[in-house]
């Protein structure tokens, strides 16, 4: 089987990869989404202590079990079990990860889709197709049909290319082109009127607001969700790392890239939001919180786009074709997880199993185009505010309980010879052990018991 495993062939090339996965709709859409709806500042700070304080170590454990399995997530927690029950535990975690990645890949491809047809509305506009426009703009069930079919068709097509001519390659091209466009369309808005409010709004936290458990969970669920954890998905990523490289740099890596994006998306959209309230638009509800909900991000930046007179045209071209392509290389690490069990486990050609998973996949999609306003928060929520965190928890379990210290400091000492030695060792250990199943169960009965 190793003889036909992918691998990535550099360490840029994973991290890309990696850093592809992670960087997506929940940086771009999701953060700034959650950061407007729970209290601005409070939120981003709270996102800033758990991402590194949680989802870090958890994104370790993860990668190392996955390196350490070289297989998929089911196979790869199994190799580290030793009783019987062990070994059905180690199903139940890796399963229920796959079937947490095929149903945020059914929520993701509808707003992917959505990214779809904001990239192809400049074009419409410009030819002076007006009809077509605002079609592809306005809520239907036609256009979330159509364009969630073809996000996931592309999605496909990339997977059963397999790892090197799929993920790889494209992660590489995307990124430095979307952190430009981000960046300078931050400095853009922060030139323009009620910007500065909006900056305010965003970096000075009320603290009354931090520990609300509504907040908490919300920021817990964000965290994993962009660090795209709890899913089994960076066990399959580690499992395509190489022997020789240092796993804690990697994993450092991705982390500091994927919260500097999603902290520097919130940096435009939030004071975005304010321009657009100088300019009268409606930002706050009744009770003077900031208007939020699963649409702000496309209202609020072609608002801004809008405002730029011819050269918005472009720009907004621009933005939403890099957000696609983003979004792509996220979901195609969704697909990735169910698709390489399913061949590993059932010895079908990747093809097939693509092909098959990819229309499961569809079908459920199309429930939740077909039942929006019942299905599309709870099936957001479901997954990412419970099953990553709790799948996620139940990884730092593995490393920490069952695994033998011994084994996992021979996994670390591959491509890090001077591991014991270094603070990582001594605290990430006992760290994983102990705190994060505790800090995350606490999240959990503080967010039931309120
Ligand atoms: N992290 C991605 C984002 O922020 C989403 C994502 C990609 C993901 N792959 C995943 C989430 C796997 C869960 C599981 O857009």
């Amino acid at each position: 089987m190793s003889a036909s495993r992918g691998k990535f062939n550099s360490r840029i090339g994973f991290i890309l990869a990696a850093a592809g996965s992670a960087v997506g709709l929940g940086n771009i859409w999701g953060f700034p989404t959650q950061a407007a709806g729970n209290g601005g500042a409070a939120f981003v700070l709270m996102y800033l202590i758990l991402a590194f304080c949680l989802a870090y170590p958890a994104f370790m454990a993860e990668l190392i079990i996955g390196r350490h399995g070289q297989s998929n997530a089911v196979e790869s927690l199994r190799k580290i079990s030793t009783s019987k029950s062990q070994k059905h535990f180690a199903f139940i975690v890796g399963f229920g990860g796959i079937v947490c990645a095929a149903l945020i890949m059914s929520f993701y491809a509808i707003v992917a889709g959505w990214m779809l047809a904001f990239t192809a509305e400049p074009i419409t506009t410009a030819i002076g197709a007006t009809q077509t426009s605002l079609w592809l703009t306005e809520q239907s069930l036609s256009r979330n049909l159509i364009f969630t079919s073809i996000f996931t068709i592309l999605t496909i097509f990339i997977i059963s290319r397999g790892v090197e001519n799929g993920i790889e390659k494209w992660s590489k091209r995307l990124m430095p082109a979307l952190v430009a466009i981000l960046v300078s369309l931050t400095i853009y808005v922060l030139t323009l009127d009620g910007a500065v409010d909006g900056l305010k709004a965003y970096l000075i936290p009320d603290f009354s607001l931090l520990f609300k458990p509504s907040l908490v969970v919300s920021a817990l669920g964000q965290a994993f969700f962009s660090l795209s954890l709890g899913t089994s998905v960076i066990i399959i990523y580690g499992s395509y790392v190489s022997k020789n490289e240092n796993l804690v740099t990697l994993g450092v890596s991705v982390t500091l890239i994927d919260v500097f994006i999603a902290f520097l998306a919130g940096l435009l959209i939030v004071p975005a939001m304010y321009v657009a309230a100088a300019k009268g638009v409606q930002i706050f509800d009744a009770n003077g919180a900031l208007i939020s909900g699963d649409t702000l991000v496309f209202t609020v930046l072609p608002a801004l786009f809008d405002g730029m007179g011819s050269v918005g045209i472009f720009v907004s071209l621009s933005f939403f074709s890099l957000m696609s392509i983003a979004s792509l290389t996220s979901s195609i690490s969704m697909l990735e997880a169910p698709v390489s069990y399913t061949v590993e486990r059932f010895n079908i050609s990747r093809n097939k199993a693509t092909l098959i998973i990819g229309l499961i996949i569809f079908t459920v999609s199309s429930i939740i185009i077909f039942n929006f306003s019942a299905l599309f928060g709870f099936v957001i929520a479901l997954t990412t505010q419970y099953g990553q965190p709790i799948i996620g928890m139940f990884c730092c379990i593995f490393v920490g309980w069952i695994w033998h210290r011994s084994s996992l400091l021979e996994e670390l000492k591959s491509g890090n010879d001077n591991i014991e030695n270094q603070l990582f060792w001594k605290i990430w250990p006992w760290y994983t052990k102990l705190v994060c199943p505790l800090a995350i169960g606490l999240v959990f009965i503080h967010s039931v018991a309120s």
